[in-house]
């Protein structure tokens, strides 16, 4: 098993480049499978997730490939297995968009219920209620869920919750089904806008996607397309915090401003500096932070809230400010994994249910730690490279499986990060 040691205490400067956005790939891939023609994807992140979602497409039959500038070309046409079991799905939980997908095109699906992070509970149940509005039948039985339809039908679906997964799920179906679709309460992240695009770009009609209303007008045959997939949001987030945490000077490339206004807001509010800008190819943001940070109370909701995946990195952040920071978890229940290993390092923190207290401490210690899923693992990175002395991160299958080129990427920027292969 992989480990990074980590020196904590370098200042991180320098600019680093923000990959493609891993949650937008993990829909789009699968939307490939509603064309009826090849589809071209760029700015793709090579991370684990991506990998994972490429070799269950491969076992379903697809011809997939990477072309020489690093996108995947797909070839849904010669998919002949509609059957994804547990053992391919097991490690990934936006495995559940081949349902989706394939409903949309084929009319059947079958695949085992999703693996993935365990930060709470994660029920699909509004996923099912999308497809079944859509007049699939949909069955779960010892951990497999069937959903199929001689003939799906538009309809009008409201959301219990706001779920990007549903929100883009129910999108995929309803591209495949005839007449029109209105999916209300609908979840407004970027990706959630990404995916909507590549639909369009391949010839569906899906209006609305941003907003809590998006309509669809299904049944429409789709094409092939060449998609440049969105920066990643929360990549983005995770260097802003770090440059931060560190007293750092970072530029970060390759990003779209308003996606990160939440996090630069929350981080201007606690003494960092924070300027976008436009150098005539692309936009960037510039973090800097000279002093020590003042608290701030953070509350995760759905975009454009504070993102429930960068709270994490956050409280690592918090934990070294002047004064107490209040931080609410409102999405995830589970989401407080992390906290126990920053309190091994110093951190001063008391979690009451949804809610974690953090009394700013001067000083963080390096220890080896565990990451207990993915933004886990990048919340004990951003620690231990502010922290004083060494660290051994373990676990680190969590974090490959969401950041291309971490340990390159902050060694570039001034961080003492070496991965260690046993
Ligand atoms: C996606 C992201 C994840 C991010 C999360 C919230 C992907 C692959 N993952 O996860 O990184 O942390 O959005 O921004 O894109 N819920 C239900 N019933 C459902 C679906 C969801 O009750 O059918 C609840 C969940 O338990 C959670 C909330 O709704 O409390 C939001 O979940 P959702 O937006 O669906 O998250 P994911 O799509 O799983």
């Amino acid at each position: 098993m992989a480990y990074y040691v980590i020196n904590g205490g370098k200042r991180l400067e320098g600019s680093v480049t923000i990959s493609g956005a891993k949650n937008a790939a993990l829909a789009i891939i699968p939307a490939c499978i509603l064309a009826g023609e090849s589809c071209r994807l760029e700015n793709l992140p090579h991370i684990e997730d991506v990998h994972l979602l490429e070799q269950i497409l491969r076992m379903m039959g697809a011809e997939v490939d990477f072309t020489a500038d690093g996108g995947m070309r797909i070839n849904p046409k010669t998919i002949n297995n509609r059957h994804v079991t547990f053992d391919m799905v097991s490690r990934l939980r936006a495995s559940y968009y081949l349902l989706g997908a394939m409903l949309g095109r084929y009319g059947y699906a079958e695949v085992a219920l999703p693996g993935g992070c365990s930060i709470g509970q994660r029920p699909i149940d509004q996923h099912i209620k999308g497809f079944r509005a859509l007049g699939a039948d949909v069955q779960i039985q010892r951990g497999i869920i069937t959903a199929k339809a001689d003939r799906l039908v538009g309809a009008e679906i409201y959301l219990d919750v706001v779920s990007v997964g549903a929100t883009i799920n129910i999108m995929l179906a309803a591209v495949g089904a005839e007449g029109r679709t209105i999916i209300s309460n609908a979840a407004k992240e970027p990706h959630v806008v990404d995916a909507a695009n590549f639909l369009n770009m391949m010839g569906a009609q899906v209006k609305g996607a941003g907003t809590d209303v998006i309509r669809i007008n299904g049944g429409r045959k789709l094409h092939g397309c060449t998609y440049p997939i969105i920066p990643d949001q929360i990549e983005a987030g995770t260097y802003m915090i770090a440059a931060a945490a560190t007293r750092g000077d970072v530029v970060i490339n390759n990003i779209i401003p308003t996606h990160l206004e939440a996090i630069s807001a929350k981080l201007m509010e606690s003494g960092a500096h924070v300027i976008d800008g436009d150098d005539g190819r692309e936009f960037f943001m510039r973090v800097s932070c000279e002093n020590r940070p003042r608290a701030v109370n953070i509350k995760t909701f759905p975009y454009p809230g504070f993102p429930t995946d960068l709270q994490q990195p956050m409280m690592a952040y918090l934990a070294r400010a002047k004064g107490n920071s209040f931080i609410v978890e409102n999405i995830f229940e589970n989401r407080f994994n992390h906290v126990g290993e920053l309190q091994r390092m110093g951190a001063n923190i008391i979690i009451n249910d949804r809610t974690a207290m953090v009394e700013g401490v001067d000083r963080l210690f390096g220890a080896p730690l565990y990451a207990s899923d993915l933004r886990a693992g990048a919340a004990l990175i951003v620690a231990a490279l502010s922290a004083e002395g060494r660290s051994e991160i373990h676990n680190i299958e969590y974090i490959d499986r969401g950041y291309e080129y971490f340990e390159q990427k902050l060694r570039a920027i001034g961080a003492d990060i070496t991965r260690v292969e046993e």
